[in-house]
């Protein structure tokens, strides 16, 4: 039996870090697991420019505590009126590796995202030809279109065509929630990946609604039923260099999670390591779980693997999580995984 292993740092592929109190509580705690992170835009207001980001990320360093690092590699939201021109040159300084779309409407403060996406064809071919690649929420926000439904809508109404338009742009697919986006993601060879997140390996829908309704397990795209997550299962289980971890810990205080219009968002940045090597444990997967956390992430975003290597212990009892973290805006429920883990990360 397997009770330890070593690999090189993870990175974090989809990461929202918030600002001000809530940034100084999280910042720490994403950086003692993950080496790199894509930071998430979504901002009040967004980050959109190139300025933004300059600014964001000087944030997210002095927010860090000495001898706490992780390194903020940075993105800009797209709007219907973001420049071409300054996302090239953000893009050239190495300062932004990614743009984020977000339909209007899809998420937590994505009102500034795209409703036209006729307007946002000159950004896409600037970035087709400079290879920055676009990180996709992938869902529609058209109220006629069923919840549960809006991933797979949003593939044929505008992924597939998005790209199809624009040959040679690169696209991750954000926390694929569904069997029809793994297989969208596998129909192509290249320049197509996904990041998937701890949660959406652990939970479906039924976490969130059977016996009594669970708002921490509430987050976007909703968790689907038991058979996208076993789906979901196998492609982070499969080496497959198309799909990586993008941990989408979001956290919000619990005051605006346990309320009568609850946000959404899973705060999976304390303990989402322990959860992965669990699962891929109990799976008999351990040999790939490197490759999901640590290597196809950089190889998809043209960046060398982590060089530090982290020992992951298991140990004879389950650790124990802190409910929450405390942060300057109020309490952040820790994702409960709602079985054991037995996984830590040695010093
Ligand atoms: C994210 C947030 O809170 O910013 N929420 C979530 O449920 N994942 C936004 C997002 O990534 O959709
Ligand atoms: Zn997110």
């Amino acid at each position: 039996m397997t009770n330890q292993i070593q690999i090189r740092k993870p990175d974090d592929w989809h990461l929202h870090l918030r600002d001000g109190a809530m940034l100084r509580a999280v910042a720490p705690v994403s950086a003692a697991q993950y080496a790199r992170a894509i930071i998430m835009p979504n901002l009040v207001p967004p980050v959109v420019r190139g300025d933004d980001a300059a600014a964001y990320r000087q944030r997210i360093l002095e927010a860090l505590p000495s001898g706490s690092s992780i390194f903020p590699l940075m993105t800009l939201y797209l709007t219907e009126k973001t420049d071409p021109g300054d996302v090239a040159a953000a893009a050239a300084t190495g300062l932004v590796r990614a743009v984020k779309l977000y339909p209007a409407g899809a998420t937590t403060n994505s009102d500034s995202g795209v409703r036209d996406f006729t307007k946002i064809r000159p950004v896409l071919e600037q970035m087709a030809e400079i290879g920055l690649p676009l990180c996709v929420h992938g869902e529609v926000s058209d109220p006629d279109i069923d919840i549960f439904d809006r991933e797979a809508v949003f593939i044929d109404r505008v992924l597939d065509p998005m790209r199809r338009q624009t040959p040679g742009l690169r696209v991750v697919m954000e926390h694929v929630t569904t069997a029809e986006g793994l297989d969208y993601v596998r129909s192509s060879e290249s320049g197509l990946a996904a990041t998937l997140t701890v949660h959406h390996l652990v939970i479906n829908r039924n976490h969130i609604l059977a016996g009594g309704i669970r708002p921490h397990y509430y987050c976007l795209p909703v968790a689907k039923r038991e058979s996208h997550r076993q789906a979901l299962h196998a492609a982070a289980m499969s080496g497959d260099r198309r799909f990586f971890l993008g941990t989408d810990s979001a956290p919000h205080v619990d005051a605006a999670k346990e309320s009568s219009c609850g946000c959404a968002g899973c705060f999976t940045a304390l303990n989402g390591l322990n959860i992965l090597a669990q699962i891929f444990d109990e799976a008999g997967k351990l040999d790939t779980l490197q490759t999901f956390v640590s290597l196809n992430g950089p190889a998809f975003y043209g960046l060398a693997p982590n060089e530090v290597q982290i020992v992951l212990v298991k140990e004879k009892t389950p650790v124990v999580f802190p409910g929450y973290i405390m942060t300057g805006d109020g309490p952040v429920t820790v994702f409960d995984p709602g079985f054991p883990v037995y996984w830590r990360v040695a010093e």
